[in-house]
């Protein structure tokens, strides 16, 4: 059996970095060894405007990581985010045999040759493919194979998900990572997010995954267990804070405060709280109903489920979504949220914390940590199917190859080591 060795996710986030560190078992269930958290002023809605700073904060993290897992990190998976990443569904193929009696079983190789030809490049420049994510396969006309492996046949065709970004704003990324650890691959924050907190029953059915972050709104597709769309909408939490600093004329860490602790998103439900007594700028004081800070933030979120609906609407894949919507990110850990996505989105929805399925630690069992925890349990999953498979003969190989087809069908990155 292939040694599967520590995997390791850096999710770079508007408000922290986490580094998560841990270790597959067998059927690439990951299970966390070590990780560190460093917060971080270097990053707006997912971009970064301070080099060093998001640098230092990865270091930081990193270092934190090594001292608690006792490993060295060496290699990891990064998340990225920001409006500038789009997506497109996309399909290529190859010829297998020109010869119409000859016999051609699919080996890894044909399913390479084929992901690449399903791997436009860019129109525009400045811009890139980032990540390249199988979605299903067709052999000789036959659709939805989600494995290939096995297969006989005369053209292989794959159907992918396309992520692409700026170039610039990925390399920047890329380069504050610490030099001494090399990218795996660079994962959207929706797809890591999506990975953690929903189940496959519900990417198989159809549903939206969303995490509202401090910075940026993560959207995630998935259908017939595969990705289908990602989109990043530049606002969050952050701005839920700011819209109360604003309009109170409060510091930004009492509007933090106010929200964290007093904010519902459904305004009337807060209706009863006593006043709080805020301090202003002018150093006077003042109060507030935990209504009227209620009113503030649901507005935002409102404005921001608003957003989705259109995204999803711009997609054409509303329809398809039986499971609904399963939100995640800090701020879906405000009281009520599920109800207010309910009404904008009219769809059925419900907050994923990650953890539940994993045998993950209690601190990772929030919501913030959704995309942290679903990069590393990516990273696992796409290294067990990835990994030299030994002789078919062997049992051992038998047994790979299963797991393997188990972990193909929902999707697998097209893996290669990011360059600098
Ligand atoms: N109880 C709460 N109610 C509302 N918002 C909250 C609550 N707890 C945390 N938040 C918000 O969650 C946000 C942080 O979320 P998270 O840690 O997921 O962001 P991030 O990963 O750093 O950023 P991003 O993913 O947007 O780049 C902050 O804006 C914070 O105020
Ligand atoms: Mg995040």
């Amino acid at each position: 059996m292939p040694s599967l060795h520590t995997i390791v996710g850096i999710d770079i986030g508007t408000s922290k970095v986490v580094v998560t560190v841990a270790e597959p078992n067998p059927t690439g269930v990951p299970r966390v060894v070590g990780a560190g958290m460093a917060r971080t002023r270097g990053m707006r809605a997912g971009a970064i405007v301070s080099f060093d700073e998001v640098a230092q904060a990865v270091a930081a993290a990193v270092s934190q990581a090594e001292t608690t897992s006792g490993r060295q990190i060496t290699s990891a998976w990064v998340t990225f985010s920001g409006n500038h990443v789009a997506c497109e569904n996309a399909s290529g193929g190859t010829t297998l045999t020109n010869h119409p009696h000859e016999i051609h079983e699919i080996l890894d190789p044909d399913i390479q040759k084929a992901l690449a030809a399903a791997r436009p490049s860019p129109a525009e420049i400045g811009r890139e493919v980032v990540l390249v994510v199988p979605r299903t396969f067709t052999v000789d006309g036959v659709s939805g194979i989600t494995d290939p492996i096995g297969i006989t046949g005369h053209r292989l065709d794959a159907q992918t998900h396309v992520v692409t970004a700026s170039t610039s704003q990925i390399h920047n990324l890329v380069r504050a990572v610490p030099q001494t650890i090399d990218v795996r691959e660079l994962v959207t924050q929706g797809l890591a997010s999506g990975e953690s907190v929903a189940t496959p029953d519900e990417r198989g059915l159809g549903c939206v995954v969303i995490d509202i972050g401090a910075g940026t709104t993560d959207i995630s597709v998935f259908i017939e267990g595969a990705i289908w769309h990602t989109a990043v909408l530049p606002f969050g939490g952050q701005n839920c804070t700011n819209d109360i600093a604003y309009v109170l004329r409060t510091p930004v860490a009492e509007a933090e405060a106010l929200k964290v602790n007093h904010a519902h998103a459904i305004p009337a439900e807060a209706d009863g709280e006593p006043s709080i007594e805020v301090s202003l700028h002018n150093r006077s004081r003042d109060t507030v109903s935990a209504r009227y800070v209620s009113e503030i933030v649901s507005a935002r979120i409102v404005d921001i489920f608003e957003r989705v609906r259109e995204e999803l609407g711009r997609s054409g894949l509303s329809g398809a979504l039986s499971a609904g919507a399963i939100l995640t990110g800090g701020t879906s850990t405000l009281p009520g949220i599920e109800t207010l996505a309910e009404t904008v989105l009219a769809m059925p929805a419900r907050v994923g914390i990650p953890g539940a399925a994993n045998n993950l630690g209690e601190s990772f069992r929030s919501p913030a940590f959704a995309a942290a925890v679903g990069v590393v349990a990516y990273g696992c999953r796409v290294e067990l199917a990835t990994a030299p498979v030994p002789a078919r003969s062997s049992t051992v190989g038998g047994l790979l190859d299963a797991v393997r087809r188990l972990f193909l069908g929902s999707g697998q990155a097209d893996t290669r080591s990011v360059t600098r």
